[in-house]
This record gives C-alpha cells, structure tokens and sequence, in this order.
C-alpha cells in the first residue's frame, strides 16, 4: 500500500537524518520539517482520508505508531545531544585548578629587622632574659619624667618628640604641641619604667619595638626605627655585669673581628652610662659618609640604674643596683651587613630585602 510505503521511507529516512544533526539547530529543523505544519509526516497523515475505508483502521494504526516512534526518536536524540554537547562544554572550559598561576607572585621574607630582632631575643633570652612588650603611645611620665628627665630637658621640645594631640569636636587641637602629656615614645626605655613599677627585683627583661622621632631621614637616622631595651635590677649588679654582658652580645651578633669601644656618656636615667660603639665595617675604620668619618659606629646606649630612677619606680634603691641598654636595631642590621645607607630597610624593595 502506498501510504505505508511512504510512512516507511519518511521514518528510514529519518533515522540517518537524526543521526547527521549535530546541533540543537539542526535537530530543531528536521523535527519542523518531519512533524511541523508543512512537515512531511503531517502531509502524508493528511492523506488518510483518501485510504479505502476497509484500509483505514489498519493504516491509521500503523501511521500512530510511526508518529509515535519519530516523536521518541527525536527526543530521545534531543536529550543524546544536550548531553554531549555539554561534555564537550565543561571539557573545553575546565580549568587545572592545580597549574601555576600565568602571573607569578614573588614570595617575601622575613623583613631584615624582624630577623635581627629575633636574633638578639635569643641571645638574651640564652642568658634568662623575659621579653616583654611596651606601649607605642605613651606619657611623657614613662617616656622622660620616671626616667629622671628634668622638665626643662631639650629632648621633651616637640622638636624631638611626636606629641599626640587630641582633636576638638571643631577640628582645633586642644593642646599646643609639646605641651600634651601624650606623645609617641621616643627610645623603649619607659618599658623600664612599667616593668618596674609592677614587677619585684630580680629583673632580667629585654624589651624590642619601634620608637619615634622628627627626625629628617638620612644614611643614618630614620624617623620609626626599633630599639631593643634591656633592663637588669638585681642585689649587686655592677658596672663589670654590664660590661660582660654587652661584649657577649656584640661578640654574639658581629662576630670577633671587629672591635668594640665604650665611651663615657650622659643619660638623664643611668650613672654612670656610656655609648658602645663597633668598628665600621664599610670603611674598616678608614672614615666614610656611613661612619661620619670617625671609623666607629655607635650601636647603644646603657650605663647603671640611677638610683633616682628607682625611687621614682618604688624599688629600694638602698638594696637593689642594675644596669639598662638600648640596642638600635636598624644599626646593627646596616653593621652586620655594610649597608651604606638605613633609608634602604624602609623602601620595601624586594630585590635588597629578598637577599637577606
Ligand atoms: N634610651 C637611650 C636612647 O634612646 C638608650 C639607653 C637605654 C641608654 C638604656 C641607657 C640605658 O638613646
């Protein structure tokens, strides 16, 4: 029968057909072309009205079926498609998560002065030193009055020292610089001060951290750099205590090649003090810019406890002797590496801070 025939061949045809649409498109184009108004499955249906109506229950059953497997046969097709097209999606577009990044990050390190900061923590903590913290902002009671700094004294002018200044709700300041109690500590040696103010002889403390002073950068002073305070209150602690223990300290940190000198001194809170300087190691002792021309380098200040710095912090000043340093860490850094110039520890540039 010739309907059936041509149902036949529209379903054979197509199954290749199916086979060759590769895209939803094409899919979409056949199906209309097959099943749409126009379509050739629905023309050839139309024609059923001209089937003998003794053929008709049979021809009709068979062109359902037809129908009804073209209709799987494409979604079926539909759903194959969808899927591999998106496999070929999520392979196109998968990344490695596990390959190197296109740009490279550098990696830092630890920053010179971190380092070196450590160092002296173990070398004193090797001696039974604690290491204790200090605030950043503090009074000028810690900063210079408890450290027997006479009220007149040229280091309190605001020409030495940050003072903070609070704002009034208008903006204005309600305190003149140099006239605040408030200022940013100028030398770690106020932690002398808190820890003897709470703490009861023996002392053996080291106190690191960054110190502030209006100071112009040059080769050799910055206006924030660290300091490491050290402070010794004991029953007979004498000058020769210090002295031991800072040559094994710069004995420790620079090695026995270069010389060490201790020079008389004046400190408001020590007597008597001294400055400890070591040999320049960019000139060898010749003179140049990083050592003044002098050949030396100073790297602290130190000197005995004034008794009056203990009456001020409420220990026996009849019992208890001690002795306090304070280490510029920045200098010890430029010494141990002939660094010609301190601005370069605070430019953050990675190829002089990666070689360290
Ligand atoms: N605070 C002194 C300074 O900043 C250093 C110092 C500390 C001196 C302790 C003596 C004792 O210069």
């Amino acid at each position: 029968m010739a309907l059936i025939d041509d149902l036949k061949a529209v379903q054979d045809q197509l199954a290749q057909q199916l086979a060759q649409a590769t895209s939803l498109e094409a899919l979409e184009d056949l199906r209309v072309r097959t099943m749409g108004k126009k379509g050739e499955l629905t023309m050839l249906m139309k024609q059923m009205g001209k089937v003998a109506p003794e053929d008709r229950p049979a021809v009709g059953k068979f062109a359902n079926q037809v129908r009804g497997q073209i209709e799987s046969a494409l979604v079926a097709r539909k759903g194959e498609l969808a899927k591999q097209l998106l496999a070929a999606r999520i392979e196109r577009e998968s990344a490695d998560i596990t390959l190197p990044g296109r740009t490279q990050t550098p990696l830092g390190t630890q920053h010179l002065i971190s380092s070196i900061r450590e160092e002296i923590e173990d070398i004193f903590c090797g001696m039974g030193y604690d290491v204790v913290d200090g605030p950043y902002v503090d009074t000028t009671w810690y900063n210079f009055t408890a450290l027997n700094a006479p009220e007149d004294h040229p280091s309190r002018s605001a020409k030495d020292t940050f003072y903070v200044v609070d704002n009034a709700p208008e903006g204005k300041p309600t305190h003149v610089l140099g006239e605040s109690d408030v200022l940013l500590r100028t030398q770690t040696s106020g932690v002398q001060v808190h820890t003897m103010e709470t703490t009861e002889p023996p002392i053996f403390m080291i106190c690191p951290g960054t110190v502030f002073r209006p100071d112009t950068a040059d080769a050799n002073h910055l206006p924030q750099f660290t300091q490491v305070e050290g402070l010794v209150v004991d029953e007979g602690i004498t000058f020769g205590d210090l002295k031991g223990t800072l040559d094994y300290f710069c004995r420790q940190i620079f090695g026995e090649d270069r010389a060490t000198r201790y020079r008389p001194h004046f400190f408001p809170f020590t007597e008597p003090s001294c400055e400890v300087d070591v040999s320049c190691g960019v000139c060898h002792g010749e003179g140049c810019r990083f050592c003044n021309n002098t050949g030396w380098i100073e790297i602290l200040g130190a000197g005995m406890v004034d008794p009056a710095v203990f009456d001020f912090c409420g220990i026996d000043s009849k019992r208890y002797t001690g002795f306090a340093f304070g280490i510029g860490v920045e200098r010890v850094a430029a010494l141990r590496y002939d660094l010609p110039d301190l601005r370069m520890l605070m430019t953050g540039d990675m190829r002089f801070l990666c070689q360290f």
